[in-house]
C-alpha cells in the first residue's frame, strides 16, 4: 500500500512537471484594447512629427513604450517574437532620445524604423498562426 502511495505521488509530481510549462505559458492574449492603443499612439506620433511638436513626440513614444511593457503585448513566446519586440523598443527609445535632442530628422527616421517593426512583427505573427 505504501509503495502504491509513493508511486502515485511520483506520477502526480511527474504530471505536474510536464503540464506546468504549458499552463505557465498561457499569458493573457493581447486584448484588442492594447492593440488599438498601439495604433492610436503611433498615429498621434505621426501627427506630432509632421507638426514638429517634439514634446508630443516624447509623450506619445513614451505611451507606446508603456504598451510594450503590458503582459498582453507578449502574445507569442518565441525568440523571434522577442526580437521584433526589441526592434520596436529600440526604435521607440531612439525616437525619444532624438526628440529630446530636438533632432526632428533623426526622430522621423526612427519612426520609420518603428513602423517597419509593426509590419515585421505582424507578418511573423500571421505566419506562426498559419503554421500552428
Ligand atoms: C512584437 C510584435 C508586435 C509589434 C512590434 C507590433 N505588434 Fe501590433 N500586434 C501584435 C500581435 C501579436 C497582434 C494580435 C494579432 C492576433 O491576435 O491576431 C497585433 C495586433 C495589432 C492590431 C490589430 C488589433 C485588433 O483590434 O485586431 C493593430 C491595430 C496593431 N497590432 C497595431 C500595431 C502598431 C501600430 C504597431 C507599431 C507601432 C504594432 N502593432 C507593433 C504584435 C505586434
Amino acid at each position: 500500500m505504501f509503495k502504491w502511495t509513493i508511486a502515485l505521488l511520483l506520477v502526480g509530481v511527474g504530471l505536474g512537471v510536464a503540464i506546468y510549462p504549458t499552463l505557465a505559458q498561457q499569458e493573457p492574449v493581447p486584448t484588442a484594447e492594447i492593440m488599438k492603443k498601439k495604433l492610436e499612439y503611433s498615429q498621434k506620433l505621426l501627427e506630432a512629427l509632421t507638426l514638429n511638436d517634439l514634446d508630443k513626440v516624447v509623450a506619445e513614444a513614451g505611451n507606446l513604450i508603456q504598451v510594450r511593457k503590458e503582459a498582453g503585448f507578449r502574445a507569442i513566446k518565441t525568440p523571434e517574437y522577442e526580437m521584433f519586440a526589441d526592434d520596436f523598443q529600440r526604435a521607440a527609445d531612439a525616437m525619444v532620445k532624438a526628440a529630446k535632442d530636438k533632432n526632428l530628422e533623426t526622430a522621423k527616421l526612427h519612426y520609420l524604423g518603428m513602423t517597419l517593426s509593426c509590419f515585421n512583427c505582424h507578418a511573423y505573427v500571421r505566419d506562426v498562426r498559419k503554421r500552428g
